[in-house]
């Protein structure tokens, strides 16, 4: 045996790929990213490397999240998160766009990069421009001493530990809640209460259990994956914080199986999507508990008036989903700020599962780089 397969054994510690171990370690990396950051006395969350005072911080009046791939999909949770509970005005640019588009930048903007790898080509180049222009640049960045954490002011670092499956899970997750440490961080120099923020610092305690928990879907998500393992288009649909969450889980069935997917806001589909819908076009609805439930469970009657057969990823305890729904994936029933975290673990199990059955190389699938370092 080549050293290289015994070395992949050893720190495949038993899993079969890597973006299955990666998927499983969430609750403990979901641990790393919040552990010293959590300050229950002030009821806020703290960061060593921002390398900002609490006045340049409380004078931000405008923030800029920028990244690629998966890390994009991040800065949208971000803007959810930040905009609801700090109040900060927040735009999400794909790095790529934002390094050429020239955008009018108002003073105190905060520009944070997000990235895995700290390498992405067009987001270290949109940080620099940014910084040129003497805006304040900060990376959420996983990999240690990389090239965008280096370039940029400060920035809070993951701690996910090293990903190599290509398609991004556990650092997806942490960014998510690292991006909420931020919205209440912001949100506690600003407006926030001490009862607010203790509660929301509960809420965020709360995510390593969900992510354990929903983690036993596996075996039924296994199932799912062996019934619709030969579609050719699905169509992931969510509403508000899980919007993102739907456009994630598409790119991870895009990216692993070569699979078409699209991932929609649940009531965009009826400009267009719906149109694709037919029995042979499975849609997966992310549909947990919460303010938009009701609306997203209209959206999904509409497709199965129209014959395509029904994904839901809903709240353990829904009641109504197995009328409508052909499959349930069932996750904990979470606080709102967590949700993208939890709902998001089926969805990167099933694109895992489709991938394998269809023979694909699910770490290292073609065509992808892990780290995109050229334009
Ligand atoms: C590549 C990877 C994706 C990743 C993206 C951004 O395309 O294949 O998984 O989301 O780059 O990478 P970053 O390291 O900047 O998060």
């Amino acid at each position: 045996q080549p050293l290289e397969a015994v070395e992949d054994d050893v720190s495949l510690q038993g899993y079969d790929h890597y973006m299955l171990k990666e998927i499983y370690e969430q609750p403990e990396s979901l641990r790393n990213a919040m552990r010293g950051r959590l300050d229950e006395e002030n009821a806020t969350a703290v960061f060593g490397g921002l390398n900002l005072t609490p006045q340049q911080l409380r004078s931000v009046e405008r923030i800029i999240l920028t990244g690629c791939g998966t890390s994009w999909h991040s800065a949208l949770v971000g803007e959810y998160l930040i905009e609801e509970l700090a109040r900060i005005p927040v735009s999400v640019e794909y790095a790529s766009e934002l390094r050429y588009r020239n955008p009018p930048i108002e003073n105190n903007t905060l520009v944070f990069g997000l990235t895995q790898s700290g390498e992405t080509a067009d987001t270290l180049a949109a940080l620099r421009e940014t910084k040129r222009k003497g805006h304040r640049t900060l990376a959420i960045c996983n990999v240690v001493g990389s090239s965008i954490a280096q370039a940029a002011d400060g920035g809070v670092y993951l701690h996910a530990g090293p990903e190599i499956g290509v398609a991004s899970t556990k650092a997806y997750t942490s960014q998510c809640s690292v991006l909420a440490m931020l919205a209440l961080y912001f949100g506690r120099i600003r407006h926030l209460s001490y009862e607010a923020g203790t509660n929301i610092i509960a809420d965020l305690m709360k995510a390593p259990g969900a992510v354990q928990e929903a983690l036993a879907c596996n075996e039924h998500v296994k199932t799912v994956a062996e019934k619709y393992q030969n579609a050719t288009n699905i169509l992931y649909l969510g509403r508000q914080l899980n919007f993102p969450t739907a456009l994630e889980g598409a790119l991870k069935l895009k990216e692993i199986s070569y699979v078409h997917a699209e991932g929609y806001p649940a009531a965009e589909m009826k400009h267009g999507p719906i149109a694709l819908v037919d029995e042979t076009t499975p849609s997966v609805f992310i549909v947990p508990q919460g303010t938009t439930y009701d609306k997203v469970m209209a959206n999904m009657e509409e497709v199965k008036a129209r014959g395509g057969p029904i994904i839901a990823v809903a709240s353990k305890d829904d009641p109504h989903i197995d009328a409508v729904a052909d499959d349930v994936i069932h996750i904990p029933d979470v606080p709102s700020i967590i949700q993208p975290i939890v709902s998001v673990v089926p969805l990167q199990l099933l694109s895992y599962h489709i991938a394998l059955l269809r023979g694909c190389d699910v770490d290292k699938p073609r065509n992808l780089a892990k780290s995109v370092t050229v334009e």
